[in-house]
């Protein structure tokens, strides 16, 4: 089995699914940049729970989808899904898919350049990478809370940071210098409501900071976390949003 998951960062689809499950609902304008047609092969580059993987079948496609997670590749094996465990920055494909699709994933995987040269290694020649993940300043409020509730503690939040938000301009270098001619490249503000508040996303998705602390300290940890986003993240009806910015993209193989 071949996986590489961030330190700290479990995956499982029980939470994810209550937590979480505004990913895929969100992620139908980077499926309008894919414009999926019928009979095309795709992979999805970690598919989760294969929520939006099924929407691009239901378009006529045939789907691969991967993801270093067992517990969500079987959830989106219950779905009928061909979903298999694989890193991200060890793709095992020749070139066999007519695009490679990917929704709020690449900000996990730090080593960009061995996933853009995995892509373009499963693409044909003319096969098309589109994709939405964290861009520069995502999360932001969220991030310096969570690093300055580490450094305080003395801990380097740096060392448990699991994330990965470049600009436009740094991934468009890296996907040109991968072989790919970017025709579309956007970084877009979307303040994005938290279904299960803040303490529900940090569950989800934060659990790598958290988890240089020891057990003890970790409900005040996260209770201080909180008392710092809560003046930007919670409006004056209690609703929590993250200040999350999309980098969007779709770029073509050469
Ligand atoms: C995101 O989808 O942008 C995201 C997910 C988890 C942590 C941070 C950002």
């Amino acid at each position: 089995m071949n996986t590489s998951l961030p330190a700290g960062q479990d995956w499982h689809a029980d939470t994810y699914a209550r937590n979480a499950r505004f990913v895929a609902d969100l992620g139908m304008p980077v499926v309008e940049w894919l414009a999926p047609r019928p009979g095309e092969r795709i992979l999805d580059l970690g598919c989760g729970d294969g929520a939006l993987t099924e929407k691009l079948v239901a378009a006529g496609c045939t789907l691969v989808g991967v993801d270093p997670a067992a517990d969500m590749v079987a959830a989106a094996r219950l779905r009928g899904l061909d979903a298999r465990v694989e890193s991200g920055t060890a793709l095992p494909f020749g070139p066999e898919f007519d695009a490679v699709f990917t929704n709020a994933v690449l900000h996990w995987i730090k080593d960009a350049d061995a996933v853009i040269a995995g892509v373009h290694r499963a693409l044909k020649p003319g096969g098309r990478f589109v994709g939405e993940f964290g861009g520069f300043g995502n999360v932001a409020a969220c991030r310096t809370a969570l690093h300055a509730v580490l450094a305080r503690r003395g801990v380097d939040p740096a060392a448990f940071d699991p994330w990965y938000f470049p600009s436009p301009a740094s991934y468009r270098a890296r996907l040109e210098a991968g072989g790919f001619t970017v025709e579309r490249i956007e970084l877009i503000h979307r303040p994005t409501p938290l279904p299960t508040g803040f303490a529900g996303w940090v569950e989800t998705f934060g659990s790598a900071f958290f988890a240089a602390l020891p057990a003890t300290d970790r409900p005040a940890a996260m209770a201080e976390t909180e008392a710092l986003v809560r003046p930007m993240l919670r409006d004056d009806q209690g609703n929590w949003f993250a200040d999350y910015v999309r980098l969007r993209f779709k770029a073509v193989r050469g």
